[in-house]
């Protein structure tokens, strides 16, 4: 049996059927992911253009970025950039409120594509009450509104997509944003995706609808998948992002559960839930998300990897997922492609349409009518 065949997925045959994706796939999810490389390519330039309008950034004491679901992913990945090629302090706020450390010396980037959601709007209020320096990415609505009357400086994206299909929008203006205030080492830098487009195109060709399943390692990832709960490892650094990111695609575009943690965490507490997983975890499927240069670079990291294979043994599924390319850039941002490829794909396999969120509507339009 070839390794990626599921036995659980007599649906299988969909992932090679254009026009059944096609009928699923409403709002167009596969084709917003396939045109990723190109959305990227605009964000460089919108973001080129916001940066230059922006009068003598100077340089802050610490830096959040606050945002919530698909709109605070682009700002995790800043960070993590941040954590390698930058030397102040850079955190990710998911919440109404922001750390009461923050002031006049801090940079707060408030990250919300759709310009409308409570969290952003309260923790933008509460920022500009502490004085602090800021700026916006959005593509409008009320923190489009309020930040251009309170004149702190938008940076606007083109709308009507769903967040997590504008993850271009979004991290690389809020990169661009912290670079111009706090240069970044070149490998961690916005010219870094200019390098990295090329890679980016060739992936959305061979992990796109016309590339067979055979051929095919975005489509064969979500069928390995099918039927079972995925559990992401993110082997530390960008890949610890990563694997919220992949868990938070499989759960809004395949509307399936699905598990992340990071190492080398996962094996100071974690790895003994495995003890108790002979029974639970027989539809478990464990995905390492990995780096190619994770045995020279940290040798240590990939033995954790191996040893907990061996604690995990067949009480699981398990599998390597590897970033591609070269570049730390190149890797990064093809690992995030591979995941958002194959939970597309792994929504079709579940028979839904990927865009749908009925869930996350219905909870904001109850708490649009909460008062308080
Ligand atoms: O993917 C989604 O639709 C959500 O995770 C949203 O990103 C989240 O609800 C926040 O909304 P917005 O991105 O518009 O701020």
């Amino acid at each position: 049996m070839s390794l990626y065949r599921n036995p659980r997925a007599p649906m299988a045959g969909i992932l090679d059927d254009i026009e059944a994706m096609r009928i699923i796939d409403r709002s167009g999810m596969l084709r917003l992911t396939e045109e990723f490389p190109q959305q990227c390519r605009e964000a460089l330039e919108i973001a080129t253009a916001f940066t230059a309008r922006l009068s003598a950034p100077q340089r802050p004491a610490n830096v959040v970025i606050t945002g919530l679901g698909g709109s605070a992913i682009g700002g995790d990945m800043a960070a993590s950039l941040a954590a390698i090629g930058g030397d102040v302090p850079v955190i990710v706020n998911r919440d109404y409120s922001l750390p009461g450390f923050v002031g006049p010396n801090t940079l707060v980037i408030a990250s919300s594509y759709s310009g409308n959601t409570e969290e952003t709007l309260s923790a933008y209020a509460q920022a500009r009450s502490a004085g602090c320096r800021m700026a916006c990415v959005t593509s409008g609505g009320e923190l489009g509104r309020m930040a251009e009357a309170d004149g702190v400086p938008v940076c606007r994206v083109p709308g009507g997509r769903p967040p997590r299909a504008s993850t271009g929008f979004l991290f690389i203006p809020t990169l661009s944003i912290l670079h111009a205030h706090v240069p970044l080492a070149k490998s961690c830098s916005p010219g870094a995706i200019s390098l990295a487009l090329p890679l980016l195109e060739a992936c959305s060709v061979k992990w796109g609808r016309n590339a067979p399943l055979d051929e095919n390692a975005a489509k064969q990832t979500a069928l390995r998948l099918h039927g079972r709960i995925p559990i992401f490892y993110g082997t530390q650094g960008y890949r610890g992002v990563l694997a919220t990111r992949w868990k938070g695609q499989f759960n809004e575009n395949a509307k399936a559960h699905a598990f992340a943690y990071v190492l080398p965490e996962q094996n100071h507490n974690e790895i003994l839930g495995w003890d108790q997983a002979l029974t639970q975890a027989q539809n478990w499927s464990v995905a390492y998300l990995r780096d190619p240069q994770e045995t020279d670079e940290t040798p240590r990291i990939a033995k954790r990897v191996d040893v907990l294979k061996t604690v995990i043994g067949n009480r699981a599924d398990q599998m390597d997922i590897w970033a591609e390319g070269s570049t730390l850039m190149e890797r990064m941002l093809s690992l995030l492609y591979l995941g958002d490829f194959a939970s597309v794909y792994a929504a079709f396999l579940n028979g839904v349409d990927p865009t749908a969120i009925a869930g996350i509507d219905l909870l904001k339009a109850e708490l649009s009518q909460f008062p308080g």
